[in-house]
């Protein structure tokens, strides 16, 4: 049987919900990685330094006793947020990093940001305190199309990086050839992540032959071209580009309805899901570096030293997993993945 051994992985970019979610959310990230970067887009959102420790805490106490794991926690950045609270939180050495949502572009972003030069002076506080700013790439003006909306950011996103030259920023999940493009062109100092839907799938996968909830979310599935760009991306070895798998559940009544929530919900097998993603396009060798190594380097924290191992050995995802007093419809739901987790227990 083949098997592949990688350094434990980082998820940098994941919703793991509140409350009684945190019992399905938390043990399946942490049997895989050993830290991820929390998304703050509660209800109502982590925008302050208490509620994140508070977070923290009900997150830290979700966690089996079997597994160890980090959550990095991120704040929610609002038109309100003071270049005096980031050097609060600086000091503080609780948060990682400051999260951007244009209002209105995704799941609770209404608190978000709605003019972004108006936080020009908190990006430049930032920069100071070296607090790296991820940014979810999408404009929120809603004339543009949404399939436009990530390639029409880009002018915005320009505007940050040439101004804030020494702020390290995130481009979080990326879905275009564009965004590589520009990723590419840009200094060390900026970033991306890629989700495995965005691998594994493109928007014939949504809406052709029926239309899917449970394969919507934001940024949309874009057209094939796209999704092999960030294929080539991924896979390309290149420490710009790591693992984010933006899992994002939400209950089945509130995907399959009128008006579905955005979300896709992937950490029941995320690492599994990038392996076969990396393995269709014949590049196991560079699963590595993009899931094991390159945020821990962006992040400028030390890379694990715990190994997983992945087996070759096709196994059938669930078609449904328990959430809260609901189920949750997972990626890939009763389909077969050809790598499988050994769970090493601590
Ligand atoms: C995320 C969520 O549900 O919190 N949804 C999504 O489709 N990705 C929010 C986000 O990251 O956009
Ligand atoms: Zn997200």
């Amino acid at each position: 049987m083949k098997t592949v051994q990688l350094t434990q992985p980082d998820d940098a970019h994941l919703h793991l919900r509140d409350g009684v979610y945190l019992k399905t959310t938390v043990p399946a990230t942490a049997k895989q990685f050993a830290r991820a970067i929390v998304m703050p887009n509660l209800k109502p959102p982590v925008t302050t330094l208490d509620a994140l420790i508070a977070y923290k805490a009900r997150i830290l106490s979700a966690i089996p006793a079997e597994f160890s794991f980090e959550p990095l926690m991120t704040l929610y950045l609002t038109d309100s947020t003071t270049p005096q609270q980031i050097a609060e939180v600086a000091a503080s050495k609780e948060v990682t990093a400051i999260k951007l949502y244009p209002a209105g572009v995704t799941t609770h972003s209404e608190a978000g940001v709605k003019e972004l030069t108006q936080l020009y002076p908190v990006f430049a506080a930032m920069e100071a305190y070296d607090l790296p700013l991820l940014i979810h790439g999408e404009t929120s003006d809603p004339t543009v199309d949404i399939f436009d909306r990530e390639r029409y950011f880009l002018d915005q996103m320009e505007s940050i990086v040439q101004k804030f030259t020494q702020l390290r920023v995130v481009f979080e999940h990326i879905t275009t050839q564009e965004a590589v493009q520009f990723v590419l062109s840009a200094s060390d100092h900026l970033a991306a992540t890629i989700t495995p839907h965005h691998l594994l799938l493109n928007r014939n996968h949504l809406l052709s032959g029926g239309i899917r909830p449970h394969y919507y979310c934001l940024p949309v599935l874009k057209r094939r071209q796209h999704q092999e760009a960030l294929l080539a991306a991924a896979t390309s070895g290149n420490k710009k580009f790591f693992l984010g798998t933006d899992s994002a559940p939400h209950t089945v009544s509130t995907k399959e309805a009128a008006c579905g929530c955005a979300g896709i919900y992937s950490a029941h097998a995320a690492i599994e899901l990038y392996a076969e993603a990396f393995d269709r396009a014949g590049a196991l060798d560079k699963l590595e570096g993009f899931a094991s190594h390159y945020a821990a380097d962006f992040y400028r924290i030390a890379r694990n030293t715990q190994q997983i191992t992945l087996i070759q050995k096709p196994w059938k995802v669930a078609k449904a997993l328990p959430f809260g007093d609901e189920i949750v419809v997972p990626l890939w739901a009763g389909d077969s993945l050809n790598w499988q987790l050994l769970e090493n227990r601590e």
